[in-house]
């Protein structure tokens, strides 16, 4: 693994309310997670039990706001519209201003992440590598996103941009999305084999399908548990996070 991937970003605001018109230094607290948790600087990182600790690793990925748009201008990486849609849903109706969102920007050069008010308890979706430009990205709920401003517990540390910029780059959850049954997997052998989600803030160990005495490795990234309660990608799922980079989304970064 050699180098370092940047991806340059751009954030679409949608907001309807306006404390969902949030600021650009929630924005900023955003970017500043991501590059954390991608590079393994995250601070809580010293939490991860002992055994999984040597699998916690740095994916070699940053996020940078872009500085220049689609038409070669200069810009903040961040664009706003007051919508008249006060809830969006999983229906990509936030991706198109036809429909009270806001466009992509071309999804080979640019990672796209819509900020709105979501309805239906969602706190984000993705869409995976290999699908129509148009609504590719990321969509996170205002409250949901950065680290300040509306950002609120349990889900105010800004991991729910870092799962669903996992998703982005090809990462299926942990559990293997078989409900709460053990056949299931998220193709990555170093991530123990997991009955269903964990959420909240589980104690160490928590044990399925098997898998002790370690058990799952509900601190993960892509389980379903508390901002505060995961703080690591595997080696496994770094090794599928860059094998995305060089092939379905290689026209990201440099
Ligand atoms: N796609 C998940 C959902 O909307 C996001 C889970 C994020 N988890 C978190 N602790 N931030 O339910
Ligand atoms: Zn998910
Ligand atoms: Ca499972």
């Amino acid at each position: 693994l050699t180098g370092v991937t940047q991806i340059a970003v751009v954030v679409h605001v949608l907001w309807h309310e306006p404390h969902e018109n949030i600021a650009d230094e929630q924005i900023a607290s955003q970017i500043t997670v991501l590059n954390q948790d991608f590079r393994r600087s995250n601070p809580d990182a010293e939490q991860i039990p002992a055994p999984f600790r040597p699998l916690a690793a740095d994916a070699h990925i940053e996020f940078v706001l872009a500085s220049v748009d689609p038409q070669g201008r200069p810009t903040s990486g961040i664009e706003r519209r007051q919508s008249e849609v006060s809830s969006f849903g999983s229906d990509d109706g936030v991706k198109s201003r036809a429909s009270g969102g806001l466009d992509a920007w071309p999804a080979n050069d640019y990672l796209n992440i819509w900020v709105c008010p979501l309805g239906d308890g969602l706190l984000g979706y993705a869409q995976f590598p290999g699908g129509p430009p148009e609504t590719d990205g990321v969509v996170i709920l205002q409250s949901a996103f950065g680290t300040v401003g509306t950002a609120a517990p349990p889900f105010h540390l800004g991991r729910t941009t870092t799962h669903e910029v996992g998703h982005w780059l090809n990462l299926n959850h942990i559990w293997g999305d078989d409900g709460t049954g053990c056949s299931g997997t998220d193709n990555v052998a170093d991530t123990p084999n997991q009955g269903g989600p964990n959420a909240g803030q589980p104690v160490f160990p928590q044990v399925s399908c098997n898998n002790g005495p370690h058990g799952d490795m509900f601190m993960n990234y892509m389980d379903y548990v508390d901002d505060t309660a995961m703080f690591m990608f595997s080696t496994g799922q770094v090794a599928r996070m860059q094998a995305c980079l060089d092939g379905p989304r290689d026209s990201m970064g440099r």
